[in-house]
């Protein structure tokens, strides 16, 4: 008994000692004074580096997590570690645990051939992967500027391959179903004119019209413009593009055909004039959960919650999800993606606290989403392990 008692004290002596020196490591790192964390020594320190075997902070933003074969491929925007916007590309990392991320390199590299959509220069952003029940293919989506034009050509790209760490072949760019119309705009709402010089920006005028489709009919030969995005499989294996359009004032959500390598023509629109990005769905008891950001650049601002019975159907907004401090500005963060983890069966969300300086030091933040009532909520955790 008496050497219980000792075994107890000391045990919780090193307990103490042991929250004490991840508290003290918790705010060192959140104030990014620290050389980095390995996510599988010390759990996930939010806003910390997070460092792979090779001891380099994890250059994957805007990206995603998908489980293939038992094992996690995190995708997401090679940035570089400079301030700028050049990019080499879309970096995959590896990983059995969740936690020990092997660098796999390049998984689409942007091409030295002058003209190519991709062309060195050129802006990537948000690449999505998944794979293709039907085609054995790995399918990914992302949003493209083109080289030179900024923020202007508002595109989706889409690239192909065998493996997941790839290396991805680009396949095509482009607006988003041209010539077809959502089939939630009303016949009467369809004109395919360009009336966008008619009234002033931001005036309740130009907010009726944007929702009754101003930018839908103007972009209708064009294609639709396609900038923060998403990809979502469903369980019946349609595959579904969500993304920013009618610049970033209204959400699409177009279905992809049986290869996932385009669009079908079928698209939604999802709160007009609302002025939502950086969409990240999922599913969960039956009903499909959406969650955005405002639309403040780099600047983190109130996530949004939206949630409907059907991918292609009437979205409900609800309010924000997430939970703690800063919690208003996301905790400083903005969202990317929502994977569910088969082996925990979590859903986990994935946010970028950007850092515009220096994109590719760009900090992470995971965090698990649970139910209450019936309602996904994301609450705040500095610190947490798997
Ligand atoms: C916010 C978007 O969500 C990011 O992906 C990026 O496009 C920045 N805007 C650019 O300002």
């Amino acid at each position: 008994m008496k050497n219980l008692k000792f075994i107890c004290s000391l045990s919780l002596l090193r307990n103490r000692y042991a929250v004490v020196l991840s508290l003290i490591m918790v705010s060192i790192c959140a104030r990014g004074e620290c050389g980095g964390i390995s996510p599988s020594s010390q759990g996930l320190i939010q806003g910390a580096r997070w460092l792979d075997i090779e001891g380099e902070h994890i250059n994957a933003h805007g990206g995603c997590v998908l489980f293939h074969d038992g094992k996690y491929y995190w995708f997401g925007e090679q940035r570089p570690l400079a301030p700028g916007m050049g990019q080499e590309g879309v970096n995959c990392y590896s990983s059995n645990d969740l936690t020990t991320w092997i660098p796999e390199g390049l998984a689409l590299t942007v091409s030295e051939t002058p003209g190519c959509d991709i062309e060195r220069g050129c802006i990537i952003e948000r690449p999505k992967v998944v794979y293709n029940k039907n085609t054995g293919k790995f399918v990914m989506w992302f949003h493209l500027e083109l080289k030179g034009k900024g923020y202007g050509a508002a595109r989706y790209g889409v690239a192909v391959s065998d493996t997941p760490v790839g290396p991805f072949t680009f396949l095509s760019s482009g607006r988003v179903n041209p010539k077809q119309y959502p089939l939630n705009l009303s016949e009467g709402l369809r004109n395919g004119n360009d009336e966008t010089g008619v009234y002033q920006d931001w005036s309740p005028e130009w907010i009726e019209a944007v929702t009754k489709g101003l930018f839908v009919n103007r972009d209708f030969n064009e294609g639709q413009m396609s900038r923060d995005m998403t990809l979502f499989v469903d369980d019946d294996g349609k595959a579904y593009h969500i993304y920013s359009s009618e610049e970033n004032l209204t959400l699409h959500i177009a279905e992809l055909s049986d290869d996932y390598l385009s669009h079908t023509g079928k698209y939604i629109r999802v709160a007009p004039a609302g002025h939502n990005e950086a969409p990240m769905v999922m599913k969960a008891d039956g009903k499909y959960w959406m969650v955005t950001s405002g639309c403040t650049g780099w600047k983190p601002n109130e996530a949004r919650l939206f949630m409907s019975d059907s991918l292609m159907g009437e979205w409900e907004q609800l309010p924000n999800p997430c939970v703690g401090p800063k919690s208003e500005i996301t905790f400083g963060g903005q969202g990317n993606f929502i994977f569910m983890d088969p082996v925990s069966g979590k859903h986990i969300a994935m946010f970028d606290i950007w850092n515009p300086e220096c994109l590719g030091d760009s900090r992470h933040i995971w965090l698990p989403v649970t139910f209450e009532k019936g309602r996904p909520g994301i609450h705040w955790r500095q610190y947490w392990s798997f």
